[in-house]
């Protein structure tokens, strides 16, 4: 090649040159901005508060506590009884709101969202399994899993489909049609986490799951919750007064007097470990 053809080649590589500078610049700008997105923390409060005043008395039992919970992570919620662990739960689950202070989940303020529609954010987003599994007596263990279905606007196939994947998941499928006093603690609380989960949410919290179930039963409940932290990816925050569970959880809060004590690393290999 000549030394005037390589000049021409030259100065003819020059826009495209540019243009790939460009396009190299908008895809590291895109990927960086989804990077973030990616690290952004899912559940972000901020100077969260809560206060409940009955006649002249008021109590805080959530006081400006700041917290960055990650998409994915299985954390433990611990502390004495009265700290304010149910509250701080019930905000998050969208059972209750915050007197002030900010709980972004996502992108969404659900401190500020109304009545109706924090009903309908948590309909999707929240599965709560609560420590006496609060099953409808009368109704079977297939049908008070199939129940947050029916306010959705599925046929009865799919649900169906939905209620029979949940039961098998959970392992109680083969007791589908019995009702909740046929059925021993360990396995009531499998079907509350099928309830739970069916709707297919984000978050699952869960309010002492195990403290009422004996230590073999609680293993296993707590090995299901963290099956379906690490094979589903949901978040789950689990409230527990036994440090002995916690080693299923990938990060433990303690919760003293309204405020945020510590936080620490478990063993557990679940995602979304804090150092
Ligand atoms: N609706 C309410 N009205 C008034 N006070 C409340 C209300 N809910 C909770 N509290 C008070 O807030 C404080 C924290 O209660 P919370 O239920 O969050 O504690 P906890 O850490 O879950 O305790 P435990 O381990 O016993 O379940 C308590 O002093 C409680 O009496
Ligand atoms: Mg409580």
């Amino acid at each position: 090649m000549t030394d005037e053809a390589l000049v021409t080649n030259r100065n003819s590589d020059t826009p495209s040159t540019d243009r790939t500078d460009v396009f190299l610049a908008i895809t590291v700008t895109a990927l960086c901005a989804n990077l973030w997105r990616f690290f952004m923390a899912y559940i972000e409060c901020r100077n969260l508060t809560r206060t409940y005043t009955k006649a002249s008395t008021t109590i805080t039992p959530l006081d400006g506590l700041d917290l960055d919970i990650e998409e994915g992570s299985f954390v433990a919620l611990m502390g004495p009884s009265g700290s304010g662990k149910t509250t701080l739960l019930n905000l998050i689950a969208g059972i209750d709101s915050p007197t002030s202070g900010s709980l972004m989940m996502g992108a969404v303020d659900v401190g500020k969202l109304s009545r109706s529609k924090l009903a309908l954010w948590r309909s999707v987003n929240i599965g709560y399994i609560f420590q006496l599994y609060n099953l409808v007596p009368v109704l079977t263990a297939y049908e008070n899993v199939e129940l947050p279905l029916l306010l959705r606007n599925l046929s009865a196939k799919d649900r169906h489909k939905k209620v029979a994947a949940a039961l098998e998941l959970v392992g109680i499928d083969d007791r589908h049609d019995h009702f909740p006093r046929q059925l021993s603690g360990g396995q009531e609380q499998r079907v509350a986490i099928a309830r739970a989960i069916v709707t297919d949410p984000k978050i699952i919290v869960a309010d002492e799951p195990t403290g009422d179930l004996d230590r073999a039963s609680a293993a296993e409940i707590l090995s299901l919750l963290q099956q379906i932290n690490v094979e589903l990816g949901r978040t789950l925050i689990m409230v527990t007064h036994d440090p002995k569970t916690t080693k299923y959880a990938g990060r433990i809060l303690h919760l003293d007097k309204g405020r945020l004590l510590e936080l620490e690393s478990s063993t557990a290999s679940a995602p979304g470990i804090h150092p």
